[in-house]
């Protein structure tokens, strides 16, 4: 695909107010509980950095999962496995997962039915994007930054062949 434009859609501004409005619900639900938060690498990373930076709870662990999808350009998350699992236990644990995006949802379904075999206290999503064109399993992510109908977009650690992950606001990719 030749891209011809990155057509604004959410500004660093408004995903920095959107992310602090975030991290003060979710300070507010786990006030004076311990938090394991789970970033989803690659494309969750900036959105987590932010999130946490802007939480002001600080009896916080961190950890991290990379996932891979296999299977064809058509059905790219059809298989999914972990490339890195996360290294600190859930069991007894407040837990809230951090990634960028749902779209098809396939992803998420996996990684929630897979963490919550595993003995948390309570098991809850946080996406900055909630993409409601391609969806396929029924997700209801707990904190949601935006939502959108439809688009590929980029930007707050969302990528296109690897680029355009650093960019601090959202855009979505124009082809020619
Ligand atoms: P799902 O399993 O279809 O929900 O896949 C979600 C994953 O696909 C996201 O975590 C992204 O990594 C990737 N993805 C889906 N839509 C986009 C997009 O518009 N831009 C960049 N990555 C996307
Ligand atoms: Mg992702």
């Amino acid at each position: 695909m030749v891209i011809k434009e990155l057509r604004p859609v959410f500004s660093p501004e408004l995903v920095q107010n959107r992310v602090q409005e975030l991290a003060a619900e979710i300070d507010a639900l786990y006030k004076g509980k311990p938090l394991l938060i789970i970033c989803v690498l690659k494309g969750g990373f900036m959105f987590f950095a932010d999130l946490v930076r802007a939480m002001k709870h600080d009896d916080v662990q961190v950890d991290f999962v990379r996932l891979s999808s296999y299977g064809s350009a058509t059905s790219s998350s059809e298989h999914i496995t972990f490339n890195k699992d996360v290294e600190i236990p859930l069991q007894g644990k407040d837990v809230l997962v951090v990634e960028d995006m749902i779209d098809s949802g396939l992803t998420m379904q996996f990684l929630l039915s897979t963490l919550a075999q595993r003995g948390a206290k309570s098991l809850r999503l946080a996406i900055l994007i909630d993409k409601h064109e391609r969806r396929k399993v029924e997700i209801k992510p707990d904190f949601v930054g935006f939502t959108l109908e439809q688009g590929f977009i980029v930007g707050c650690g969302l990528d296109y062949a690897e680029r355009f992950r650093t960019l601090p606001g959202i855009y979505e990719v124009i082809p020619e």
